[in-house]
């Protein structure tokens, strides 16, 4: 009897504990400024987005680049306070580390208002690689039926001169093109490249830069695709699947939607 009594008062204890748990949670996301109420907040940030769509799925929290003041200021600056595209323009700088050594000029199909490029410039702005930077500055092409629904032609439309602006600092190591893809890629078509980033959302643009761009990479060269991994491209996945079909080169799809090639 006795023992059965101390046996409910420890469940009831512990169901208690379990009670006061989330209140406590709760408390430190308000009122804790160390790291312990940071996780307070994660916690609460991950139940809610869990909440409304379980793949809203969120990683672990305290990641070091997060902390990286110079890479949110530049990011800050040039994309703004919507974070979306943030941990693909990490990746890409990190990426960017492998091919340093490499000769060959760099290249982005998709420049938009030059976030990424800015980052390949500022890599590379002690060297004598060019950066060559493809757009129409009129937006997307016309989508076909594997690009699914969501893109329009002209959607994504930047305006050039404030791309250009945007890149002032690197004005003497980057060449724009203007023009729908593939248009203008036959004015490097004597140049070797060891690194490309291909973002136009479409299929055809995307494997128009491929078919371009593969042939003239650098052993050891990458191309990294923004859209790889992202359902509202179906079309830019397609075409880097098809191209690399018949390569030696596996691709790589990491989780912050980007796929990339390492040439061989
Ligand atoms: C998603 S944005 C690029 C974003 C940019 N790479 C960045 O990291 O900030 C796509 C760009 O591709 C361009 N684009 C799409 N289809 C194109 C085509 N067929 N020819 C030339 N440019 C195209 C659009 O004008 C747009 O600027």
């Amino acid at each position: 009897m006795d023992s059965d009594w101390q046996g409910k008062k420890v469940l009831s204890l512990r169901g208690s504990m379990r009670l006061l748990r989330p209140l406590n949670t709760l408390y430190k996301s308000f009122f804790d400024n160390s790291e312990e109420g940071n996780y307070a907040r994660f916690r609460i940030a991950e139940k809610t987005a869990g909440l409304w769509d379980q793949k809203f799925t969120v990683t672990e929290c305290a990641k070091v680049w997060l902390e990286d003041q110079e890479f949110f200021d530049y990011y800050e600056k040039l994309v703004g306070n919507n974070y979306r595209s943030a941990d693909r323009k990490f990746f890409l700088n990190s990426l960017l580390s492998l091919v340093d050594s490499l000769p060959g000029d760099t290249s982005e199909c998709g420049v938009y208002n030059g976030a990424s490029s800015w980052l390949i410039c500022k890599k590379f702005a002690e060297t004598d690689k060019v950066h060559h930077g493809f757009d129409s500055f009129q937006g997307l092409s016309i989508p076909l039926d594997i690009d699914g629904a969501h893109w329009h032609k002209g959607d994504l439309k930047f305006n050039e001169d404030i791309a250009k602006a945007n890149l002032e600092k690197y004005k003497d190591k980057i060449k724009f093109y203007k023009g729908w893809i593939p248009e203008k890629f036959a004015e490097v078509s004597s140049k070797e490249f060891c690194f490309v980033h291909i973002d136009v959302d479409l299929y055809q643009p995307t494997l128009d830069s491929l078919g371009f761009f593969y042939p003239r990479l650098v052993a050891g060269g990458i191309i990294l695709c923004d859209d790889y991994g992202f359902k509202t491209c179906p079309g830019a996945k397609k075409a880097l699947d098809d191209f690399m079909k018949d390569k030696k080169e596996k691709i790589i799809h990491v989780p912050t939607g980007q796929g990339f090639i390492v040439k061989k």
